[in-house]
């Protein structure tokens, strides 16, 4: 066992139990209306049952706007949402009242996968193509709409509005999804966001959208109510970009950053591999340069069910805790499996190789599923 996963650490003024936080999974399990069910209670507290101490849920669409991404996606913007979230909460909590719960925010902006009206920082077709779902659109994403004023305070009241149904559903906190190539990404990604307005350009502005966003949230929600930040450089529509400037670009980004009360911060390796996609040639990574430099709790992530390199990336104070997911999936017990010694479902080496895509790991483990 490797004590230092097991170790306590504390986020906004509350105590986890170890370092375990189950990563953010699309599950596609809602029904059509976004609602969600007594299949996802099951599925969220099987987690906090099997010895994870922070539990992430699926990116959740937060306006009948233009956010939502996937058919079957759960939302939290309607009264019938927010009841459906209220059971998975309340069922959570019941299967390990400490284990902290967080609700994913997430737009889609011009990658929305079942529309043809999308909208983004800027007018550019997007790489990459849409989801093969079963009888749903397939092929190039439409051309988005470049996003006026009146859309980018739409967006954010978005946000700060399901934010505040989190709380009233019972959630700990929530964490705004800026990886992956979602709407907040394509306005921190040079070639998706070529504004010339007050967004678009430097750094600074490229941030605006989020650093905006997330004072908006940080200012209505209650104080011990974690709002955590999720970036990447891997996109699900592009999985080998990476930041250029690589370190330099992280560290200009975290230097901005690092002015926001954020409760964590939460790198993303979209496809899988942290060394690929988080490692720098240098020796450094952007979860290091982000902890370094912005002083707050890192989750790190991507095939962190390799637990010697786990505990390596915490005990070389690189990260604070780790993300698990595709091995959660078969493992929702991990940490416990973990403790005791006992051996993980086998399904993740067996099954899955870097060079596949989270569209062919997904129809391995559960066709319905997308990422
Ligand atoms: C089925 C599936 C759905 C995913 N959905 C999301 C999501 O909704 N939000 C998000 O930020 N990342 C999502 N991801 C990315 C994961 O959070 C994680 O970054 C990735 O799987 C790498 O971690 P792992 O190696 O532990 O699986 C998804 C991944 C998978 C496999």
């Amino acid at each position: 066992m490797n004590n230092i996963l097991f170790e306590p650490i504390s986020i906004q003024g509350h105590t986890l139990k170890n370092r375990f936080t189950v990563a953010p999974m699309t599950r596609r399990s809602a029904t059509a209306n976004g609602v969600p069910t007594a299949e996802m209670a099951a599925y969220y507290a099987a987690f906090a049952k099997g010895g994870f101490s922070m539990i992430i849920t699926e990116g959740t669409y937060t306006d009948d706007l233009f956010s939502k991404t996937d058919d079957h996606q759960p939302g939290l913007v309607t009264n019938e949402q927010l009841e459906g979230w209220k059971m998975v909460t309340d069922k959570v909590h019941q299967s390990d009242p400490n284990a902290l719960f967080i609700l994913q925010l997430m737009h889609g902006g011009a990658i929305a996968q079942q529309t043809d009206k999308t909208i983004a920082p800027s007018a550019i077709q997007p790489r990459g193509l849409r989801n093969t779902e079963p009888g749903g659109l397939t092929g190039a994403f439409p051309l988005p709409v470049a996003m006026t004023k009146q859309d980018l305070a739409d967006a954010k009241e978005g946000f700060v509005q399901t934010a505040l149904r989190a709380v009233a559903a019972g959630f700990n906190g929530v964490e705004l999804h800026g990886a992956n190539g979602y709407l907040i990404d394509q306005f921190i990604t040079p070639h998706t966001n070529v504004r010339n307005d007050e967004y678009g350009g430097s750094f600074r502005n490229r941030l605006r959208f989020l650093i905006e966003t997330f004072e908006a949230v940080r200012a209505v929600v209650p104080k011990d109510f974690i709002v955590g930040i999720r970036l990447s450089e891997s996109k699900v529509n592009d999985l080998p970009y990476r930041w250029p400037g690589g370190p330099d670009t992280a560290q200009a980004i975290f230097d901005i950053l690092k002015e926001l009360d954020a409760s964590y911060i939460h790198i993303a390796s979209e496809g899988g591999n942290w060394a690929r996609e988080s490692l720098y040639e240098d020796g450094t990574s952007s979860n290091g340069i982000a902890k370094r430099i912005t002083g707050k709790p890192v989750i790190v992530n991507g095939g962190m069910h390799d637990i010697d390199l786990a505990a390596r990336l915490l005990s070389t104070q690189e990260a604070d805790l780790v993300s698990i997911g595709k091995a959660a999936i078969t493992n929702p017990d991990l940490p416990n499996k973990i403790k005791n010694g006992a051996p993980l479902a086998p399904f993740f080496k067996e099954l899955i190789k870097d060079s596949l895509t989270l569209a062919h790991v997904e129809q391995q483990l559960n066709p319905k599923a997308v990422c």
